[in-house]
């Protein structure tokens, strides 16, 4: 594989000292019911490369989206108590305009001072965000003399302030963070020490299956969990009773199984499962031990038997890549394998990465999260560099052929 950061100039590459750089971070942090934060890992993830334009005399302007608000104003998604955290770690003030274009921002740009910081408000109230419009790219990029985009979670998105501010401002590069996810995934699919085991769960096989025909060139073993199993085991006629089957994608997971044979990739289905009528905390359950999901009842966990067999590809790995839960890890009594597995990624020896939201929390509840050797911050855009996409987050910081050297 190329190397993906051919051309891309690293932070420490551009001159900032004095000068304002907008630096395009991901603060998409879960929140509280109460609008707190309920996990600030993306804000941790994001100082390094903020303490070093600081400590370089920049002038600081962040941008970030928090949640889906669709063009709208939505109180509830203010990037405010984000600043307020982020003030917290950096133990500095920051200032927050209430937009993030226009004249409130713009002043606020201009009147910043050496060290200073600024976060701008949640730039997907704007409706141009999403739709990467070319005057709200122009508008970001007049605040600013250096565009930073270190959002390696956002990088997927063709968004204004991703992708199409990059084209009006030509001193540019790619922050710590951005630059430390893709060496680390690039590694998994450049030179992955094997064996290379692979485990992929979650709801639905549609987000999955480009990673993984992708995976299948390069992984030794490929371990399914989660309700898109189900897809997987129906594509092989095996009676799944009432669990989640996406018809639609049958054909779909047959081509996969079917070129995981040609390429002699062991690709595991759950062999049993922990069963019940619905999802439910109080449902009675029952595990069926011989490969199928009897009527009535819908496969909600792996068995202890596919448990442990997984277990045993964990330990025997080399590399490990982990995305999506084994079973609804949401309610305790189906969330034995996906906790399991999470204790084993986190004790392995081996290379691991994690990735995905659900599975980075099932590390966590370990404890063992430092004994992972990287945590994505990126969910869709870590499955869609490992389905071997170019993400135009990336591309935009190489240079452009119009106005670039
Ligand atoms: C994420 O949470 O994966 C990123 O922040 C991207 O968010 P999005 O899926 O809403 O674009």
């Amino acid at each position: 594989m190329s190397d993906p950061l051919h051309r891309i100039k690293s932070i420490e590459d551009l001159n900032i000292s004095g000068r304002r750089v907008f630096i395009r971070t991901d603060l998409n942090c879960p929140l509280t019911a109460e609008g707190g934060i309920a996990d600030d890992s993306r804000i941790l993830a994001a100082l390094p490369t903020i303490r070093y334009a600081r400590e370089q005399g920049a002038k600081v302007i962040l941008c970030s989206h928090l949640g889906r608000p669709k063009g709208r104003v939505r109180k509830e998604l203010s990037l405010e108590p984000v600043g307020r955290r982020l003030a917290e770690l950096l133990d500095t003030d920051i200032a927050f305009p209430e937009d993030s274009v226009g004249d409130g921002p713009r002043k606020l740009a201009l009147d910043l001072r050496e060290g200073q910081v600024m976060l701008l408000q949640n730039v997907r109230f704007c409706a141009g965000e999403t739709k990467n419009d070319d005057q709200l790219a122009r508008q970001l990029a007049s605040l600013t003399n250096v565009y930073v985009n270190d959002a390696f979670g956002s990088a997927h998105r063709a968004h204004a302030s991703v992708s199409g501010i990059t084209r009006h401002v030509a001193d540019r590069g790619a922050g710590f963070l951005l630059i430390r996810e893709v060496k680390a995934l690039s590694a998994l699919l450049s030179a992955p020490q094997r064996p290379f085991v692979v485990s992929i769960g979650g709801g639905k096989v549609a987000g999955k299956i480009g990673v993984i025909e992708n995976l299948l060139n390069i992984a030794d073993t490929i371990l399914i969990g989660g309700a898109m199993a189900y897809t997987f085991l129906a594509a092989l006629g095996v009676h799944v009773g009432s669990s989640r089957v996406e018809e639609d994608k049958l054909a779909l997971a047959k081509r996969v199984l079917t070129k995981a044979d040609a390429q002699k990739v062991q690709l595991i289905l759950p062999s049993d499962h922990v069963c019940a009528r619905e999802a439910d905390e109080l449902a009675p359950t029952s595990i069926h031990s011989n490969g199928e999901v009897p009527d009535g009842l819908l496969g909600l966990d792996i068995g202890p038997q596919t448990l442990n067999e997984y277990l045993d590809h964990i330990r025997e790995a080399k590399t490990v890549f982990w995305n999506g839960p084994m079973g609804v890890f949401e309610l305790e009594v189906f969330a034995r394998g996906t906790n399991a597995l999470a204790q084993a990624v986190a004790q392995s020896n081996a290379m691991s990465i994690v990735g995905g939201g659900d599975s980075i929390s099932a590390i966590r509840r370990t404890g063992l999260t430092p004994f992972i050797s990287h945590i994505s911050t990126g969910g869709g855009a870590s499955l869609e560099f490992l389905e071997g996409k170019e993400l135009p987050g990336i591309e935009a910081l190489r240079p452009h052929r119009r106005h670039d050297v």
